[in-house]
């Protein structure tokens, strides 16, 4: 059976966490894989996790089946948190997932049931996983442009224009915020323009929302997905509890269903809830009953508030010291776009030698389209990072 196989390509950014592990240099420093670190390089437990698993922990009564959904009062707390008044919740489902990939992966099959085939439009870039995923559901897969190399914004009006293309059938995949890979994001009032374009071709939304609470605030990363949400007919929404709750492992995600009516709406889930139980039955309820613990209880929901705030907070000023950093040591704003990008990442743009020199000269790990984790890097290197850099490019 097996021999019929070839090897298949490995993950870029998991193996990285492998070779950063293998690396014995003291010096070594890791930009690579998408998880929060703080000042001590730790990826904490989040204090309201901490209390909220307490209180599960003495109260649960019953490990029993909580259904195909999973839990309801993390679904309704979730859409609480996402969409808020953005649209008329008889046209909403929510599944619980494992993870943002789970989210993604249960909608790209739901996709190719009502449309087998259907092509899905990234961003040029995109998150690594996103073809995989699109790909191995049966979708094809197509870009629209999106970074701009060299200014290391969004090339906006180029987006504008592919999507302006686009026709009912097709669906578009928008990073909702702290876009993966690049940092570059689109503006308020680029997102409205957006969100008139889809609403003028068809085109389905499906919006990665994985970062929400990274770049500039819960309410303020939420509004792309809203005015989406609150524009066009039919959309998907795929959420990931993994960095603003710091679940990684936990595996707790959602995916949301927007139909054009209640009727609609019922027939679409029930599809999204086949897929589901054909594929591993019910969703874990550790890391979705923590979500729900949390953000239905005032004090601890103030107090993860509080802490997404710090883990931000860090992002935006570490983002800013090393531009910092680099503009004193050249002379030059260069790098200046590092402190204007938002969320965990920024695409530096260096060429893949640049990449592997940093690596086996400096010790510096990041993905090899030059992707950096800015969570990842340590205050008192800063100057260290900033000469490696400056190094890298000369
Ligand atoms: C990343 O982009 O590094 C994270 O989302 C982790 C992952 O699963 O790739």
């Amino acid at each position: 059976m097996f021999e019929t196989l070839s090897k298949a390509p490995g993950d870029k950014i998991l193996a990285l966490m492998g070779e950063y592990a293998a690396d014995s240099r003291p010096t070594k420093i890791d930009l690579g894989v998408g998880v929060y670190k703080d000042e001590k390089g730790v990826t904490p437990v989040m204090t309201a996790v901490r209390k909220a698993e307490e209180k599960i922990l003495s109260n649960e009564k019953t490990k029993t089946y909580l259904g195909i959904a999973g839990n309801k009062g993390f679904g309704t707390a979730v859409l609480d948190l996402v969409l808020a008044d953005s649209v008329d919740r008889s046209r909403v489902r929510i599944a619980q997932a494992p993870g943002g990939t789970g989210s993604l992966w249960v909608l790209m099959q739901l996709i190719n049931r009502a449309r087998p085939g259907a092509r899905v439009y990234v961003s040029d870039p995109t998150w690594a996983n996103h073809n995989p995923i699109a790909i191995n559901s049966g979708l094809k897969v197509a870009t629209y442009p999106y970074f701009d190399a060299a200014t290391r914004g969004v090339k906006f009006d180029e987006m504008l224009a592919a999507l302006d293309k686009l026709s009912a059938g097709d669906v578009v995949l928008l990073h909702g915020c702290c876009h993966n890979p690049t940092g570059a994001n689109l503006t308020d009032s680029q997102w409205d323009q957006v969100a008139d374009s889809l609403k003028r071709t068809g085109a389905l939304p499906f919006v990665d929302l994985a970062y929400l609470g990274f770049g500039d605030g819960i309410e303020a990363d939420a509004y792309g997905t809203r005015k989406i949400l609150s524009t066009v007919p039919e959309a998907l929404v795929a959420f990931s509890g993994s960095k603003n709750f710091g679940l990684y492992r936990e595996r707790v995600g959602a995916a949301i269903l927007v139909a054009r009516n209640a009727e609609e709406a019922e027939v679409t889930n029930s599809q999204l809830l086949n897929i589901i139980r054909g594929a591993y039955s019910q969703p874990p309820d550790h890391g979705a009953e923590i979500i729900r613990t949390i953000l239905e209880d005032a004090s601890l929901r103030a107090e993860w508030e509080s802490e997404l705030a710090v883990m931000r907070n860090r992002m935006i000023s570490l983002r800013k010291k090393l531009a910092d950093a680099i503009r004193e040591r050249s002379n030059s704003t260069d790098f200046d776009f590092v402190a204007d990008h938002r969320g965990m990442f920024s695409l530096l743009g260096l060429s893949n030698d640049a990449v592997e020199h940093l690596k086996a000269g400096n010790g510096v790990y990041m993905t090899g389209d030059s992707r950096i984790n800015v969570a990842g890097i340590p205050e008192d290197r800063v100057g260290d990072l900033a000469d490696a850099f400056l190094g890298a490019v000369r």
